[in-house]
């Protein structure tokens, strides 16, 4: 492992992008964008869009003459979303703001989505009236969000071997994955009282495929807990990296299955 922990580190960004997206948002986004639909030429906003999983499947669908506004407080992330845009003939803006001030006029956009974005934003229920407030009318919202759970995997395995390690909380709860989640009920509260009708909420389930134990270990690198276990002395940073490999493969050294379990919720602004 000692080789392995040293080729930890880089950006979270970078790391989302190379370790997390492939294997986990790309296959959810695709799935919300089914959910949901997006229409040829329309105008697509992605909230919290980090490195633009959202953004490229959207746009994917819109097309040509289709316009994809990728909005995040995190300039780094939404740095990436440049890179391997799908298609010249979709204009792409991105937009450094917070979800809760949406710095975008009145009935502007088609359609709106968040994947796993509502969790980190203090503030729901304002985050889901700016989304209906630049939504125009019949447009469309969606959200994802992982459920509720006291153990989301993988991520739940980077904080258990953190706190195995003794390595303080950079906040309490940190290590706790169900900061991740919500409930259906509150999702699909959210979208009520910010006026949404026609809510739908589903529940659905994929089985992440990892291509190797390694990528399954580094995608650590991409979360919140990468820059934690990046700063650990190099002997317990190699320790946690071994646990992490430990709690994430089985007897024949190949990685356990991790099934992950998503809301999935679309509205329509009346
Ligand atoms: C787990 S990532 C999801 C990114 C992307 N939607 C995806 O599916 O890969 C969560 C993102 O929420 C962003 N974020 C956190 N708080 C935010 C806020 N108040 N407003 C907008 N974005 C926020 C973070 O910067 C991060 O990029």
């Amino acid at each position: 492992m000692a080789e392995d922990a040293a080729l930890f580190g880089g950006s979270v960004a970078d790391n989302y992008r190379e370790y997390l997206e492939p294997v986990i948002f790309c296959p959810w986004a695709e799935l919300l964008v089914d959910f949901v639909g997006v229409d040829e030429g329309q105008t697509v906003l992605d909230v919290a869009a980090g490195t633009g999983v959202m953004s490229r499947a959207a746009a994917a669908r819109s097309g040509p003459g289709s316009q994809v506004i990728a909005s995040d407080v995190s300039a780094a992330m939404l740095a990436q979303v440049t890179k391997g845009f799908p298609s010249r003939d979709v204009s792409l803006q991105t937009l450094e703001c917070s979800a809760t001030a949406l710095e975008l006029p009145d009935t502007s956009v088609d359609v709106v989505f968040c994947q796993q974005g509502l969790p980190f934003i203090p503030d729901r229920p304002a985050a889901a009236r700016e989304m209906f407030r630049v939504l125009r009318g019949d447009g469309k919202v969606g959200i994802a969000v992982w459920q509720s759970t006291p153990r989301l995997e993988p991520f739940i395995i980077y904080g258990d071997a953190l706190r195995a390690h003794d390595v303080p909380e950079p906040f309490p709860g940190a290590y706790d994955s169900s900061i991740l989640g919500m409930t259906t009920a509150e999702v699909e509260s959210a979208l009520d009282a910010a006026g949404f009708e026609d809510v739908e909420v589903r529940v659905e389930r994929l089985e992440l495929e990892w291509p190797s134990v390694l990528h399954a270990v580094h995608a650590a690198s991409g979360t919140p807990y990468g820059p934690i276990i990046d700063a650990l002395d190099s002997g317990i940073r190699e320790s946690v990296l071994a646990d992490v490999q430990r709690r994430m493969t089985g007897p024949s050294g190949d990685v356990t299955k991790h099934v992950m379990t998503s809301i999935l919720a679309r509205g329509r602004r009346p």
